[in-house]
């Protein structure tokens, strides 16, 4: 039998990256996790316990990954491709930790370009994110819009995306940029004040305990879930569409109290809504256009925001 297609799944154990890892691990391919267990669990993956095609390395990936990977690859042959979600990812600690942000995010990618080049990996694929945009006036955003992000998470995210086209296009190592709205499903992990909006309203409105909006909530995301988004990663991973950043999200967009509203009615309505001074960095609207993930990658989010928030309090 020819051995599995090796991927790398920086961030692995992470919210995005473990349900990525589970669908590249059902698809019969063999998967490497890159993780510092920062914000990542190794219960995210106890579903592939003891599984031979999986393998989880405890790696920062400020040190780059070449060490850890090199025991692997002598053992089951090169690596193909690479799901790059590592990353400090926490806005405002961005805007307290400038220099953390960069050494992680656009450092971490750099490591991880660097890789790419040197081993001839086939795809790496990159976790963006619309913050790269910044407060834009015209809505849904397109990837073409001129990008002026507002926070230093943002600007390492930018960074990463032109770092990728110039490793595609001087060294030729194939990528795609995924810029990612506002991921929500199960497994994001709510005991971070600075976690998704969705996951901390859920968690608390399920306790009947109060919500608290940031500014007067007329602040407006792009919810897509989880699922959603790898069906766009593993489209992204294959052959095609290098130096190509997509969007990714639903192309629909509801504001803050809109959806804390919604969560409290889910939940049976025992909790109140609280609201709190605006925080430093956050973009005011946001609605991907979705044209490109649909034309070039053929994804288009299937599951609607109420469907998504019953899985995610399920
Ligand atoms: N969740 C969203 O809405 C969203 C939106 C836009 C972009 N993104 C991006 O998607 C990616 C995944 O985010 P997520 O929501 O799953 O968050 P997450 O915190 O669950 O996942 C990040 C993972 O990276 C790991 N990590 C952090 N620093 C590391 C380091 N120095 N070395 C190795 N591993 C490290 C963490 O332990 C964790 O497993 C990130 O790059 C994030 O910036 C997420």
């Amino acid at each position: 039998m020819p051995p599995l297609p090796t991927v790398v799944v920086t961030g692995g154990a992470g919210f995005i990256g473990s349900h990525t890892v589970d669908r590249l691990m059902e698809t019969g391919h063999r998967v490497v996790v890159l993780d510092n267990f920062s914000t990542g669990k190794r219960s995210n993956l106890a579903r592939w316990a003891g599984d031979p095609a999986l393998d989880i390395v405890t790696c920062d990936i400020t040190n780059g990954i070449f060490a850890a990977l090199a025991p692997l690859t002598k053992l089951h042959g090169p690596v193909e491709r690479i799901v790059h979600l590592a990353a400090q990812v926490s806005v405002v600690h961005s805007v307290a930790n400038p220099h953390v942000d960069m050494t992680v995010n656009y450092g971490g990618t750099l490591h991880v370009l660097e890789y790419a080049r040197a081993h001839h990996v086939k795809k790496v694929v990159f976790a963006s994110s619309a913050a790269v945009y910044g407060d834009v006036t015209q809505l849904p955003v397109a990837e073409e819009t001129a990008c002026q992000p507002v926070s230093p998470y943002g600007i390492d995210k930018l960074a990463s995306e032109l770092a990728l086209d110039y490793y595609a296009n001087v060294h030729g190592v194939p990528t795609t940029a995924l810029r990612f709205f506002n991921v929500f499903g199960p497994r994001q992990d709510p005991s971070s004040p600075y976690s998704g909006v969705i996951s901390i309203f859920t968690d608390r409105a399920r306790a009947g305990k109060p919500l608290t909006i940031f500014g007067d909530g007329s602040q407006t995301r792009d919810f897509v879930f989880v699922g959603d988004v790898v069906r766009g990663i593993v489209a992204a991973l294959g052959d095609g569409n290098s130096r190509m950043i997509a969007n990714v999200g639903t192309g629909n967009e509801i504001s803050v109290g809109e959806l804390a509203r919604t969560i409290v009615d889910l939940c049976g309505g025992k909790s109140t809504l609280e609201h709190a001074p605006p925080r430093a960095g956050e973009i005011l609207k946001s609605r991907a256009r979705v044209d490109r993930l649909r034309d070039a990658l053929g994804v288009v989010a299937q599951t609607s925001l109420v469907d998504g928030l019953r899985a995610t309090l399920a």
